[in-house]
Formats: structure tokens, C-alpha cells, sequence
């Protein structure tokens, strides 16, 4: 089958989606699937790329990146025609087959929030993950949050604040640092890999953080800290009529950093160590895995999506988000939590294709 491997974007997550897309082509099986990456610059510019997992590794030095080589792929113009074409940096224009699936491996805005998967549900492709709807409320922190406490699932008390809310009213902020209590974190609503986040332990140091969320996104979250350990859960979608799964739980152990930020997830910076499988009681386990498959359920996720949660020191559990396109590098906790399930990185891209295409 023809796959087409959709990575890079525009959003501030480009490079962990390229890197995401190296692991990918790296380990796609080649007797069962043909595949054309396709790579979208951070100008939004779809370019036909190399089939290169190398030169998008995870290299904590230099940042894999889709560049602009001049070439344009070119989508259908009707949803009668499945024909992928590239019009080539000279100007020749040629087919490139009629994929089968579309593998959107992009995190954050114009990739993970619903706007890419509403263009290949207009042009008619299947693919892989969640739809439109489910995109769009996983990417967006506060409505994830009302989505879930509107289920029954316990998530961190927060306060959600517009920029406009915010320049007619600073004082805004430091209220909800108040009624939240110390720490907080201060969150864009829609941006993933904690580009933008800050962790704020007095009122002296809100101001810089506001400043640093509203770079990425107008709504920015003030989420209080939840004491406890961090706990992530792997979520397959089954087939038509099947149920979910949840995998094995994965763990953020911080021993000397202050949280899991950009640095700690992809540049290697010290301080962290992820343990998969986290150590729990079976019950704890069938609990995290239960609340895991209610919250993917609730926000209507398709696919795959990684749940995180806090485990508060009684064991109660806290959803803090719901990852509908979690990073997926062979080193990241998705595709780990499935290899300490069972599934090889290489299966675990069968599967997610198969369901995609069922
Ligand atoms: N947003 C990043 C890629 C994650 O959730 O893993
Ligand atoms: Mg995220």
C-alpha cells in the first residue's frame, strides 16, 4: 500500500515532528507499504522530500527541519481523482501515485488541531489518528480540560486568560496565582512539547511567564502545580466496533530539574529519567489504564493519543492532557509504553496504518 508520511509544519513542534518522521521512515515495514514523505515548511509550503530517515534524526546539536527545495505537491482537486502529483523545482510536473493513507505525524497548530486532518478529510484520504473534532480539543488545553471534568475526570484546577482579558486587566493573573496557590504553570492553550510553559513559584516571576505563553498562543492556561508522580498511558484505537487499548504506564522521574520542559524532552538535558514500565500495583495500573481509555473516549479520540496524568501522594489520578499525535521518535514514550507492551515500533506503525485504513 501507498503511504504518504506528512511531517514538519508550522507549528513550534516542526523539528520533534521531523525527528518523529526519521524514526517513522526508518522503521515503516518496506515489504508492506510503499511510502512518499512529504514535508510541509514552516511556511506551510508542501515539498516532495528525501526518503532519508537520517536526515531527520533527533540530534540534540541540530534540529531535523523540512526546508523549501522547490518542489510542490499537489493534492487532488476533487475527491474523484486520488492522484498525488509534484510539480518539481524545474517545473515538470509528475505523478505520484494514489496514496492510500496518509500518516499526519505533525504536532501542534496546522497539524495536530484538527485544520490538517479537515483538508485530507476535504480531499478524501484516509488517515491516521483523530478527526477533526477530537484534533481540535486535544490541542486546545482549556477545552480538553472542560471536556474531561464534564466526564467525571479529575483534572488540575486552572484559570483560562485571553490577551485581551489580560491587557485591560493584569492583575488578572496575579488573582489566579492567589485562588491557585503556589506553584503554578502557566500554559499557551494550544502548543504541545511545553514550548511556552513556565513553572511560577511567586507573583514576582508572572509577568515574564504571561509574556512567554502569549508568544504562542493568544489563550494562555495558569494551571495549578499537582504534587505527585508524573504517569504517561499509551491509547490505541481498535477497528470499527472494537474497543481501545491502553498500554503499560510510562513515568517522568525528575531527580534535580524542576519540570519535564523542551530541554529535558529532546536535547538531552539532565535531570530526567523516563521509566517504562512505571512501578505500580496492578490495581493502580488497571486504574490509570481505565481513566486513560474514559478520557480518550471523551474527547472522541481516534487512533492513537497519549494520556498524561499526575498521581497525587493518596493515588488519586489527574488527567493533565490528552497528546493526539504524542511525539513518536523511537525514544519517546508512546512507542516505548507499546515496546514494554509487546508491540515493536515497527508493528506498532502496522497497526496504527491498518486502523486507519479499516
Ligand atoms: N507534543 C509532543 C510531541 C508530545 O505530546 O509528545
Ligand atoms: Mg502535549
Amino acid at each position: 500500500r501507498l503511504v504518504v508520511v506528512l511531517f514538519g509544519g508550522r507549528s513550534s513542534e516542526h523539528s520533534i515532528s521531523c525527528a518523529t518522521a526519521g524514526g517513522v521512515l526508518n522503521a515503516i515495514d518496506r515489504d508492506l507499504f510503499d511510502v512518499i514523505p512529504v514535508g510541509i515548511t514552516r511556511d506551510g509550503a508542501f515539498v516532495l522530500e528525501d526518503d532519508n530517515p537520517a536526515k531527520f534524526a533527533l540530534d540534540p546539536a541540530h534540529l531535523p527541519e523540512v526546508l523549501d527545495n522547490g518542489s510542490r505537491v499537489r493534492w487532488p482537486d476533487s475527491i474523484r481523482s486520488r492522484e498525488l502529483s509534484v510539480t518539481t523545482a524545474d517545473g515538470a510536473e509528475r505523478s505520484l501515485g494514489s496514496p492510500d493513507i496518509v500518516f499526519p505525524i505533525l504536532h501542534g497548530p496546522f497539524g495536530e488541531d484538527g485544520t490538517l486532518q479537515g483538508m485530507l478529510e476535504l480531499v478524501g484520504y484516509p488517515y491516521v489518528g483523530s478527526g477533526v473534532l477530537a484534533s481540535a480539543l486535544g490541542m486546545d488545553k482549556h477545552f480538553t480540560k472542560t471536556v474531561l471534568e464534564h466526564a467525571g475526570i479529575t483534572v488540575a484546577p486552572w484559570r483560562t486568560i485571553t490577551a485581551d482579558e489580560y491587557r485591560a486587566r493584569p492583575v488578572v493573573a496575579s488573582e489566579a496565582l492567589e485562588s491557585l496557590g503556589t506553584p503554578v504553570f502557566v500554559k499557551p492553550a494550544r502548543a504541545g512539547s511545553s514550548v511556552g510553559v513556565s513553572r511560577v513559584s511567586a507573583v514576582a516571576e508572572l509577568e515574564a511567564a504571561m509574556a512567554t505563553a502569549f508568544a504562542e498562543d493568544w489563550k494562555v492556561l495558569i494551571e495549578a502545580g499537582v504534587p505527585g508522580r508524573e504517569l504517561e498511558i499509551a491509547v490505541l484505537g481498535g477497528r470499527p466496533g472494537e474497543p481501545a487499548r491502553a498500554s503499560v504506564a510510562g513515568e517522568i522521574v525528575l531527580s534535580g530539574r524542576e519540570f519535564y520542559d523542551f530541554d529535558a524532552k529532546y536535547l538531552d538535558a539532565p535531570g530526567i529519567d523516563l521509566v517504562c514500565p512505571a512501578e505500580l500495583s496492578d490495581g493502580q495500573l488497571a486504574e490509570l489504564q481505565s481513566v486513560a481509555i474514559r478520557a480518550f473516549e471523551a474527547i472522541g479520540a481516534e487512533g492513537l493519543a497519549r494520556v498524561d496524568f499526575f498521581m497525587g501522594p493518596d493515588g488519586g489520578l489527574i488527567v493533565n492532557e490528552v497528546n493526539t499525535m504524542p511525539g513518536f521518535t523511537p525514544i519517546s514514550m508512546f512507542p516505548t509504553c507499546w515496546i514494554r507492551s509487546g508491540l515493536s515500533y515497527c508493528d506498532l506503525i502496522t497497526e496504527l496504518l491498518d486502523v486507519a485504513a479499516a
